[in-house]
């Protein structure tokens, strides 16, 4: 079923491919997933731990050499085409800011690394849901550079392959994300979360063995609008708080180095003041919940996995502060129904998606239990899937 529906959509996409700049041979075609984080939340910019998992919603993408020294990227979601001189790469387009950053972002990167760039036709469409948390941006970046891997023929694994994604979107789009969301699209497998540090880039898959219970996504449909300059502010304070403990402790690199029991943290309190020690106080025990998350899981413990999911949340609500009432009522409903065993908010923040671990019969009752008492309060409706464990890269 799967399978089928991936067949059909590359088809599709290649169809207009063909339909936009004109049938022949040479066409590449990759494609990369969206993600949802289990546990691990703003654990990566502190060389921390994470546990995503891939999701069965994809960015795809097909591309071509042309002859000339052009650049020309169709969307087929937004029915818009974009052109430029592949020499001018590196200037940003102010005129259209958007999804066709990413592409380009990720040319840029490829060409600071010394990959010789051509011209080239592509087109891109998709289904991951933009702005709701779910790492569409991530998707679209890994999706282009394994397209152009096929195309150009460059070496580049999948771990380095998502640090060049990652190093696009820093350096080239100005978002200043970490590495969690290009390296899970990348590397994500069917069936499995990645555990990953984030410091050594180790990974390992992570057996996602739900039984009669499944992981349901909910997207709030609320994006507010401080989410960039409050996701660079909570950086700042982690920064600001490593600062005050490498005066204790001169071996410290990063958040990652404080030991969640330790008095350390309660030590350089006074020196932090509150609101940074409550931001550091959560990326410590966040650590912690990933580490035990996934000895839970590896046990087939679910009860306790999903109580660390919703110590996560809380500590994110109350320490992090990126949650926003609408997505704190999302998770204090889902938590109503019988049969939820955790809920809480999943990426960066300030709205985007919750992510639920429930029986299959508490998922039946989600419109009713969840969508339509939101709905009645906030005014809209929120759209959720019951997620296929699905994989990472796919070369086709
Ligand atoms: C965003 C970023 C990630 C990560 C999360 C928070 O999704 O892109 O790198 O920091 O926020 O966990």
């Amino acid at each position: 079923m799967q399978e089928t529906s991936r067949i059909r959509r590359s088809a599709a996409l290649r169809a207009r491919f063909g339909a936009v700049f004109g049938s022949g041979p040479g066409v590449a075609l990759a494609s990369a997933p969206g993600r949802v984080n289990l546990i691990g939340e703003h654990t990566d910019y502190n060389d921390g731990f994470v546990l995503p998992t891939p999701i069965d919603r994809r960015i795809e993408v097909a591309a071509r050499r042309r002859a000339d020294e052009q650049v020309v990227i169709h969307s087929v979601d937004f029915d818009e085409t974009v052109r430029f001189e592949v020499g001018a790469v590196e200037e940003r387009d102010s005129a259209r800011p958007g999804w066709s950053d990413y592409p380009r972002a990720v040319l840029w990167a490829l060409g600071a690394r010394g990959v010789p760039l051509t011209g080239l036709e592509m087109a891109v469409a998709g289904d991951v849901p933009l702005g709701a948390g779910l790492s569409s941006s991530a998707a679209l970046e890994v999706a282009t550079a394994l397209a152009l891997q096929t195309l150009w023929g460059f070496e580049l694994d999948g771990p380095a392959m998502a640090c060049l994604c990652r190093r696009a979107e820093n350096d080239y789009v100005g978002v200043r994300c970490g590495i969690m969301d290009q390296f899970v699209a990348r590397m994500g497998r069917e069936g499995h979360a990645l555990l990953l540090d984030c410091r050594s880039l180790e990974h390992r898959q992570v057996p996602l063995a739900l039984g009669r219970h499944c992981l349901l996504v909910c997207n709030s449909r609320v994006k507010h609008s401080l989410v960039d300059s409050a996701y660079n502010e909570r950086r700042r304070q982690c920064e600001k708080g490593v600062e005050a403990l490498k005066a204790l402790d001169p071996t410290l690199r990063a958040l990652r180095d404080v030991a969640p029991a330790g008095a350390l943290l309660e030590t350089a309190r006074p020196q932090m003041g509150e609101v940074v020690y409550r931001r550091c106080r959560h990326v410590v025990s966040e650590n912690a919940r990933v580490s035990a998350s996934v000895v839970a899981l590896e046990r087939g413990d679910l009860v306790t996995f999903g109580a660390l999911m919703n110590a996560s949340h809380d500590s994110l609500r109350d320490d992090y502060e990126v949650s926003c009432p609408e997505i704190d009522l999302l998770v204090d409903l889902a938590r109503a129904l019988p049969g939820t065993l955790g809920a809480r908010i999943t990426g960066g923040g300030f709205g985007g998606s919750t992510v639920n671990l429930m029986s299959e019969e508490a998922a039946q009752g989600f419109v009713e239990g969840v969508v339509v008492p939101f709905e009645r309060e906030v005014g809209h409706r929120p759209e959720f899937l019951v997620l296929r464990l699905t994989s990472g890269r796919r070369q086709c």
